[in-house]
């Protein structure tokens, strides 16, 4: 006989047997993976380290899925024992994390993408409008990449991830994604109205804002959990 709290909890399937349903142009990614690591997130007695943890983790599962499209071309290795076929990547890839919380996704995404360019982009929501304020942008004028995939944990208003997606579009990117790990229903709509071409990939679609506009019932505040500044 157990006496564990877990075992004595009733079991049951916690993702749909699709790991993806579509909804205009958002993907959320149902995973039990996935709502495990969320759901610490979501608790505030998670310690900045277990945030960050999980922050990490949550973008490896994410990614994984949001680039299975990516193009690649066929190429020949060496095994120790024979000669086989393989596959290389054929475009070139963008990671565009969003300062500050975006930095808590970028070194597993470039763990799996150690080939892609990182750029970064400087935005924060004032307090008082909640519209994104840009504080830095070192895009280049020219030579887009081919697929630019936008690393922002939180899609709250949209305002940041439409800023991020429009700066995109000024250099010139033809595919754009937008990766966010939890997002309110009106932000999902604004940006995939505005933005219909771009793929927006998200763990969570929360019910509202509050009047502050932060995602109910949300985590939080994901930058300051992340770096302590709560
Ligand atoms: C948060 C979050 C997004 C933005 C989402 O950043 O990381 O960038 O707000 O809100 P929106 O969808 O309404 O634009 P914040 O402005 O708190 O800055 P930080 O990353 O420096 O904490």
């Amino acid at each position: 006989m157990s006496g564990s709290t877990a075992e004595k909890k009733k079991s049951r399937p916690i993702a749909s047997s699709s790991n993806e349903t579509q909804v205009g142009g958002v993907t959320v990614i149902d995973h039990p993976l996935i709502q495990v690591h969320l759901t610490r997130m979501r608790n505030k007695t998670t310690q900045p380290s277990l945030f960050r943890a999980s922050v990490k983790r949550l973008a490896t599962l994410m990614v994984y899925e949001a680039t299975k499209d990516l193009d690649g071309y066929e190429t020949t290795v060496e095994t120790p024992l024979t000669e086989t076929t393989g596959v290389e990547l054929s475009q070139r890839v963008g990671l565009v994390p969003i300062l500050r919380a975006g930095l808590g996704m970028i070194d597993p995404v470039l763990d799996l993408l150690p080939m892609a360019e990182v750029w970064h982009l400087g935005l924060y929501r004032d307090e008082e409008t909640a519209q994104p304020v840009r504080y830095y942008d070192k895009l280049p004028p020219q030579n887009p990449v081919d697929v630019a995939i936008i690393l922002d944990p939180m899609l709250a208003t949209g305002g940041s991830a439409m800023a991020a997606l429009m700066t995109l579009r000024e250099w010139g990117v033809k595919q754009a994604k937008v990766v966010s790990l939890i997002a309110s229903q009106e932000g999902v709509d604004a940006v995939s109205s505005q933005f219909p071409e771009a793929q927006i990939f998200v763990a969570q679609v929360d019910p509202t804002l509050n009047d502050r506009k932060f995602i109910v019932p949300g985590l939080g505040d994901a930058g300051d959990r992340i770096f302590n500044t709560v």
